[in-house]
């Protein structure tokens, strides 16, 4: 990891991740046997909602396999009832658990080929709980295999802009892409997601960025 530095006004600094702090999660979702052994790329989806996007990912994706994960019980549950209508997903596993806690204690490092972070919360007033800006990006980071890639969605201007430049200049992520798009000028396959479709036709300016791991300690 870089050290922590500053540049402009912005002071780049995050604490260290310390496991222990961590409490593991109530429920320990079995996971399948040979899920997270196999030879395909396994991909994670973190707050996946209602579960629009892992049932497509999913589906369109049948040599990779994707552990998506929601805490809310409410969009856990109609993601859950989704999944059963599609039997055939044998490469998709919803967890219903906090992410952090589920990933600090279930996933080892450099296990992930992608993860997805699409339109989290902003934490308008809490800068502290924005991935990019948490001590469990630390971690995350070591559960992304070298060359791995973070993929992050937001319709927030100011997210996009903090979230692209901590991911450059503190964690040393290299930008393969960033784009922005209205629902005039969307690339093709977008809306991903329930809330990506709800602030296109809302007029919203949605932005994403695709991260790569360099050599990430
Ligand atoms: C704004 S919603 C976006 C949902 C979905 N990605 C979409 O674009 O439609 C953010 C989601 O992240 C979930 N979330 C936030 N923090 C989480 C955590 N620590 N673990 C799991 N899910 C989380 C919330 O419950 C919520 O469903």
């Amino acid at each position: 990891m870089l050290p922590a530095g500053s540049k402009g006004d912005v002071p780049y600094n995050v604490r260290p991740f310390q496991v222990e702090s961590v409490a593991p999660p109530t429920q320990l979702t079995e996971i399948p046997s040979g899920f997270l052994n196999s030879t395909e790329p396994i991909d994670l989806e973190i707050g996946c909602g209602v579960g629009w996007h892992p049932i497509r990912y999913a589906t369109e994706n049948s040599d990779r396999r994707l552990i998506a994960i929601e805490h809310t019980r409410e969009k856990f549950e109609k993601f859950h009832s989704r999944y059963l209508r599609h039997p055939n997903l044998t490469n998709l596993l919803p967890i219903h658990a906090d992410a952090v806690r589920w990933i600090t204690h279930a996933l080892k490092p450099g296990c992930l080929s992608r993860c997805f972070l699409l339109y989290p919360n902003p934490e308008p007033k809490a800068v502290n709980r924005r991935w990019l800006r948490m001590p469990f990006m630390h971690k995350l980071l070591e559960t992304l295999a070298r060359d791995g890639e973070l993929i992050l969605a937001t319709n927030e201007q100011t997210y996009f802009d903090e979230a692209k430049e901590w991911a450059e200049n503190y964690w040393n992520l290299e930008i393969l892409e960033a784009r922005s798009f209205s629902d005039s000028t969307k690339p093709l396959g977008i809306p991903r997601t329930h809330f990506e479709k709800k602030y296109l036709e809302r007029g919203e300016i949605c932005h994403d960025l695709r991260l790569r791991k360099k050599n990430h300690a």
